[in-house]
This record gives C-alpha cells, structure tokens and sequence, in this order.
C-alpha cells in the first residue's frame, strides 16, 4: 500500500483534522452549523454532475495521435495534413439515443467524434461511425431526435414513434438500412470504422478549394452482435465497450485507423447526378476512389472521466485553415448548434477547460463570464481595433469566396432527391445471411408498431428493391 504524507484540506487549503466524525453539541447531540468542513462535503457533492449531452450521451474516449504518411498538399495547406505531421488527438465514442448510463451493447449510430490539437488550432471533426445520416434538413434534427429518446407520458423508447418518423421522412432509408443491418449493432468501439459523413472542403496554397470526404478505416476489422449476443452482453455488462476500449489500451493493444479521403472537384460536383451536400448519399467509391492519407492510432486512456471525457466538448465549428465547410444544410446547423450545447452543458469558458484547451495561444477580446479561468493579460487593449499591440486579424488567412446562387426560400428537401437508388444499393451488396439478419432485425424493431406505420415503411422498402420489402414482409409474416 502507498503512503501519502499529504495532509487534507478544505478547498480553500486549510487543513482537516477529523475526516470521520461530524461536529455536535455532545456525542449524541445535533449538529453545530460551524462544521463547514461537512457543509463544504455536502454541498460539493450537490453539485457533481452536469446535464449530460442531449444525445450522444454516454461514451468512451482515448487519447493518440494521427500521423500522415502521404502528400496530399494538391489539396489542402493545412500544416496538421501534411507529409510527416503527427498530431496529438481524443477521440469519443458514443451511443446516440441512450442516456449516460445506457447499455452499450445497443443497436444504434456510434459516436466517432475526434478533437485533433493541431499547431493552428483545435480541429473537431465529429463524425458517426456510418457515411450517411437519417435528416438531411436540420430542421428535423430535434424532431428526429425526440423519436429516439423516451416517450414524455410512457418515458420508454417508442417502436412506433421511429417508424412513424422514418416511415413519413424517405430521406431516412439509407441510414435505417444500415442501422438495421449487421453493421447497426458494433460489438464494441475498436471494430468499427469512422467517417466525417458531411461533404467538407479543402483548400490548397494557391487558395483552390477541393471538396472532400473523410474516412477511418479499423485495422481492427468490422465485428458485430446479433441481437441476440448483445442480450447476453447487456445481461451482464452494460460497459461492454468502455471495458473492451479501456482494457486493450491498458493492455498496450493500440486500435488503429487508417485515414483516408475521397476528392470531388468543383467541376465534378457541378455535374454529379446527385446533391453531393446530401448527407443521405455517399460518394460511390468507384467515381471518387479512396485516397490513402495516413493512420490514426489510440495509446492512452484518460486519467479522470469526469474532467476529461465529459467534459470533453467537440464542435464542428473548429476548423483549421486548409479544412473547411461545404453548403451542406445540416453542416451548417452543426456549426452553430454545438458551441451552443457546450455553453449550456459546461459554461461560457468551456474551450479552458484541459481537455478542450487549444495547444496554441488563445487570443480573444471576448471578456468575463462565469468561471474565467485565466487572468488575462491584454493591458490597456481590451477592445479591438486599438492602440495599445492587441491581437490584429490577419487577411492571410481569408478562405476563397464560393459561389452561392438562388432566391432565399424554404425549399422542399423531399422533391427531386433521390432516397431509393443508394439504399437499394446497399441492400444488393448484401449477401443472404446479411439480408435475413436485415429483415429479422427490422421485424423486431417494429413490435408493437401500428399496421398503417408499418404498411407506409414497407413501401419504401419496396421502392429501394422488392426483395427487400418482400423480406420484411415475410420476417413479419404478413
Ligand atoms: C453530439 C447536435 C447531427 C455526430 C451532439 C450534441 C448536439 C448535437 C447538441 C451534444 C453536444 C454536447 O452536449 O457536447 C446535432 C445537430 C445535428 C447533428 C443539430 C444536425 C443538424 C450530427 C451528425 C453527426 C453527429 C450528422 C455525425 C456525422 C455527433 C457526435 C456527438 C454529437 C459524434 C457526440 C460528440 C461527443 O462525443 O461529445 N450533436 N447533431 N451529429 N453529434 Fe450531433
């Protein structure tokens, strides 16, 4: 056993002499309200936990680094791409609909959220572990969300609210196929791959923007439950995944990805025969090949889960110069929603936290707010333009203009977009087993679930392919 000669204290540093026995008026006597060593106890503990993220609630994390072993500077100048850079990383796994103490075995999306500390700032990529996504207009991203969590009279999950929503938004085919699929329930975070999902761009020395996908691919390999294992998993442990991440890291089994993108060109993009901002499409492979770019490894676990892991606080926001946006609509949401969640769910200073601390200098006119963890330093410029050497812009780093065209209106995202052909797709790529562990999975999901509900999905599945309805149809016996 160690021994520590530390002595406790209070949080303002004075020292405890009895850490066992409260303060009273006789030993049997009621307490004395000078005990503030109790009532510092107790109100401490009051205050132990924050909300837990309104999804992607419960996750596990690492810590490690990616490496590029390519050149890919055609495309991009930013200094954390290029040939031979290593940068250090967290990387959050989550489940998206489960609260912070769901089971992890679940069938659902996983979380692959990465914050990259890159010499030009923190670059968030926050991604899933699928290419595509249920919504492409962020409009429906709370709704959505809503089918997902608990019903507000029953507070359990509804059967009947997700196939309601995804039956009445075609949009969500792609994904649900993959959600039901084999892939829809990962036996742990090391076996799957990850990906950006949204289209983002890249932009090169000579101001040239390219736009781009990105893609981790699990050296690990691909490994699954069946509903059935998962049961047997959750039945006894509801941390399969933080178990099996924690463990091999300690283990020294590092996980590793390899990182790769797909290019479009602006003149590929202008003439591609779908929306290439539509989140519910991928880039087929063999117009917009994989473009190997280097490997991101795990090598240590966190040291406090609390300080690190929850309040870990990822945004897409974050971007580095070489490595920005694309017009995707529900990008563009994600730009704004995540900082807000942050502010809301750890505080206004939440970027000084350790975990989330850029690796560079921070130099902001932002002022005060709760819980300023730093005293600033700015003299007499604390406002900007000024005088006194503050921190200037630097035009350097303006991005290329993009052409925007169009009258402001509320375009209907459910006419001329294609919601079948890539599903269908999908659902031909699979071989027997896979499709009948589609159709049993997708049975299952819809115990309970009204006929109408269930009629108005099988006819998308229809569209997609009718095998694929026909399947479903005989796996519900109707
Ligand atoms: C977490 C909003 C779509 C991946 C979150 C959080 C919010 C949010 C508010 C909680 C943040 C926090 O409290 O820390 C949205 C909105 C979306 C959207 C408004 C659409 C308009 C997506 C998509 C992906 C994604 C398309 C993946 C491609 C994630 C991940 C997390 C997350 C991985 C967890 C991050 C972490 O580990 O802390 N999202 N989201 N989200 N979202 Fe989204």
């Amino acid at each position: 056993m160690a021994t520590n000669s530390k002595i406790m204290t209070t949080t303002a540093g004075n020292p405890i002499a009895d850490n066992q026995n409260s303060l009273s008026a006789g030993s049997r006597g009621p307490l004395l309200v000078q005990d503030y060593q109790l009532l510092e106890k107790l109100a401490h503990q009051n205050r132990e936990r924050i909300p837990e993220r309104v999804v992607h609630a419960k996750g596990s994390a690492a810590f490690g680094t990616l490496t590029i072993t390519q050149d890919i500077s055609r495309y991009t100048k930013a200094k954390v791409l290029q040939k031979g850079a290593v940068t250090d990383l967290f990387l959050r796994f989550s489940t998206v609909a489960g609260e912070r103490g769901a089971a992890d075995a679940e069938r659902d999306v996983r979380g692959f959220a990465i914050k990259f500390y890159t010499d030009e700032g923190n670059w968030d990529l926050v991604g899933n572990n699928t290419p595509v996504f249920f919504i492409r207009d962020p409009q429906k991203f709370p709704d959505f969300i809503h089918t997902q969590k608990r019903h507000p009279r029953t507070n359990l999950r509804s059967n009947t609210a997700a196939w309601d929503f995804w039956s009445l938004s075609p949009e969500s085919l792609h994904q649900v196929t993959i959600l039901m699929s084999d892939r829809g329930l990962p036996k742990d975070f090391r076996h799957i791959h990850g990906f950006g999902s949204h289209t983002y761009s890249l932009i090169n020395a000579e101001n040239e923007r390219f736009w781009v996908k990105f893609h981790f691919k699990s050296e690990q390999g691909i490994e699954n439950y069946t509903n059935a294992e998962a049961e047997a998993v959750v039945a006894k442990s509801r941390e399969s995944s933080q178990e099996d991440l924690f463990s091999a890291i300690e283990r020294q089994e590092f996980p590793r990805w390899k990182f790769k993108i797909q290019i479009m060109t602006k003149e590929q993009a202008e003439v591609c025969a779908f929306n290439p901002f539509d989140l519910t499409k991928v880039w087929p492979h063999g117009d917009y090949p994989l473009i190997d770019v280097g490997v991101m490894e795990l090598n240590r676990n966190p040291q406090n889960y609390f300080a690190e892991v929850e309040q870990s606080s990822f945004s897409p926001s974050n971007v580095v110069s070489g490595i920005s946006w694309s017009p995707d609509k529900m990008l563009q949401a994600r730009v704004f929603s995540y900082a807000d969640a942050h502010r809301y769910r750890v505080g206004t200073h939440y970027e000084m936290l350790p975990i989330n601390r850029p690796k560079v200098e921070v130099n902001t006119y932002h002022a005060d707010g709760s819980m300023r963890l730093d005293v600033p330093d700015f003299g007499d410029a604390y406002y900007e333009p000024n005088s006194f050497g503050g921190p200037k812009e630097d035009k350097t780093y303006l991005e290329p203009a993009f052409p925007v065209n169009g009258d402001g209106d509320r375009y209907d995202h459910r006419i001329g977009n294609d919601d079948f052909s890539q599903p269908g797709a999908l659902f031909r790529l699979m071989n027997e087993d896979q499709k009948a562990q589609l159709f049993g999975n997708i049975a299952r999901a819809m115990d309970g679930v009204p006929r109408e509900i269930v009629d108005r999905q099988i006819a998308l599945f229809d569209q997609a392919d009718p095998a694929y309805g026909a399947g479903v149809r005989h796996a519900l016996g109707i």
